[in-house]
């Protein structure tokens, strides 16, 4: 037990991210009308080398020139292990106008990386004057990531949320797999002759679930690659859910209501939380501290899960 409070994350919604190469202007406008809560122009591993420059640029003219709507808007910029992010960041910061809100940082492996691109942000808004202080976003997708990943969550009060980046987790961790995500076929335990897939992702999902409350930072999960399988994405989305994750990313368009619908709580569920905190508002009266609902326990307990439910429910109502 702590006598700190648990921060609050970041109150907004962040149930999707829809990602697009900085390199395919084309998809701009396709990205700004779709229903993501976020937006992700990527800098970095769906551009060719050869592209960098020119889809910086384009990323830059984009942030101004398209109405990018009530989005959170990201550019993913190249990993702290290339030539190419200090550049990044300096054009980003120096060229890109005020409606930029975060940049997300690849490929994380401690809490230095944070301070060394916090530092150059920090010195580039202030030589620019500019006057909305742009958030971070990181990717845990190494074993020193998920290794330091509590330290990364404290590393800058920029930080607003952190993703489980499979494919380059996985990679990195030496794992036999090179699906983006999902059920992995040699993953299984057997009973009485039957077979059944645990899920090998629990694990690092839990433990940013757990950095990321520490901390009042938004967990989302990353990618799912085969984006014709809409079930392996809702399973493993709900397993992301369940676990305390806001949202997911969509790497194709198919998978934005499929995340939409996942991360927003039923209308049942919601009526459920209410009922719950209605219960507990007449126990509390009669002087008890739990009591019975639907034939079940809810107690004190119940009102903190009831209010997750409902303050999701009023974010996506405004
Ligand atoms: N955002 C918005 N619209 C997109 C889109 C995206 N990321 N990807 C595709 N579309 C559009 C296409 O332009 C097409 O539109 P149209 O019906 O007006 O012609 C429609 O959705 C269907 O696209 P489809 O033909 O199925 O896909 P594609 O072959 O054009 O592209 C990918 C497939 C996977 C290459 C592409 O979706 C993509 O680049 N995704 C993002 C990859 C990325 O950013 N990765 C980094 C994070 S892991
Ligand atoms: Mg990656």
């Amino acid at each position: 037990m702590s006598f700190r409070l648990q921060p609050l994350p970041p109150a907004r919604l962040n149930r999707c991210q829809l990602f697009g190469p900085a390199s395919r202007s084309a998809l701009f406008e396709k990205m700004a009308a779709s229903a993501a809560d976020v937006i992700n122009l990527d800098l970095e591993d769906s551009v060719a080398p050869d592209d960098k420059e020119s889809a910086r640029r384009q990323a830059i003219a984009a942030i101004g020139d398209i109405d990018w709507g009530s989005k959170t808007l990201s550019v993913r910029i190249n990993g702290l292990d290339t030539p190419f992010w200090y550049r990044d960041v300096v054009d980003l910061l120096e060229q890109a106008g005020e409606r930029l809100d975060q940049i997300m940082i690849p490929k994380v492996g401690n809490a230095a990386d944070i301070y060394a691109v916090d530092a150059l942000v920090t010195a580039v808004e202030r030589a620019k004057g500019r006057q909305k202080r742009i958030g971070f976003e990181v990717i845990i997708e190494s074993a020193a990531g998920i290794s330091h990943v509590e330290e990364i969550a404290a590393a800058s009060p920029r930080m607003q949320a952190m993703s489980l980046g499979a494919a380059d987790f996985a990679a990195s961790m030496g794992m036999a797999t090179t699906g983006i995500g999902g059920t992995q076929e040699n993953y299984y335990m057997v009973r009485e002759g039957q077979k059944y897939w645990p899920d090998p992702w629990h694990w690092a999902q839990t433990a940013i679930v757990a950095a990321c409350r520490t901390h009042g930072v938004l967990p989302v999960d990353g990618p799912f690659g085969d984006f014709s399988d809409k079930d392996g994405f809702v399973a493993q989305a709900r397993r992301s859910a369940t676990l305390g994750m806001v949202g997911k990313w969509a790497i194709h368009p198919s998978q934005i209501a499929l995340a939409n619908e996942v991360f927003s709580p039923s209308e049942a569920a919601v009526t459920e939380a209410r009922e719950i905190l209605t219960a507990m508002e007449e126990a509390k009266r009669s002087g008890a501290g739990a009591t019975v609902y639907k034939g079940r326990l809810v107690d004190i307990a119940s009102i903190k899960q009831a209010e997750v439910i409902v303050r999701q429910a009023e974010l996506i109502a405004e």
